[in-house]
């Protein structure tokens, strides 16, 4: 199957971003992410579109981004933490090289994850992280072919257990 040669998923503040292109560079390819082309082709922040269209919206924009990244794009792709809700973006996903990284609530706290300019975290960051997990556990586990933890480890050595991993 062509497509990127690795989906990074997992919630937000993960480092996905951070790892995605350590990742490239290590595998001499290139970096991309589904919210930074969204944010792209619609000249506002995610932020932005939450609050002006609302969250359906945003999920039909990202659901279209990720399938044309994954016709598209040939290197390491990041997804939005959110995408694996949609059914047909986990279809998409089977028999692909996607990995997991994962990180449990402390970490997240000390990350960028749980601040208040993600959206879906602005009212109480631990306790709405917490339920999102609850619920996307299971769909991140789903469709990874791989689980990388991220817990008190540096971007370069999730980079190295990523590439142990795929
Ligand atoms: C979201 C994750 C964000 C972004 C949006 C919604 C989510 O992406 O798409 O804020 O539902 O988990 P990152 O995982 O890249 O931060």
């Amino acid at each position: 199957m062509s497509g990127p040669l690795v989906v990074l998923v997992g919630p937000m503040g993960v480092g996905k971003s951070t790892v995605g292109q350590l990742l490239a560079a290590r595998l001499g390819t290139a970096y991309r992410d589904t919210d930074e082309d969204i944010v792209a082709a619609q000249g506002r922040t995610i932020a932005d579109i939450f609050v002006e269209d609302g969250e359906p919206a945003f999920r039909a924009l990202e659901k279209d981004a990720v399938a044309r990244a994954l016709a598209e794009h040939d290197g390491v792709l990041a997804l939005g933490g959110g995408a694996i809700l949609d059914a047909d973006t986990r279809r998409l996903l089977a028999g692909r090289c996607v990995v997991y990284l994962s990180m449990d609530v402390e970490e997240a706290a000390r990350r960028t994850g749980l601040n208040a300019a993600r959206p879906l975290l602005a009212v109480n960051p631990r306790k709405q992280w917490r339920e999102l997990m609850e619920a996307r556990r299971h769909l991140y586990e789903g469709v990874a072919t791989a689980v990388v933890a991220t817990d008190d480890r540096t971007p370069e050595e999730v980079t190295e257990a990523v590439l142990d991993a795929v």
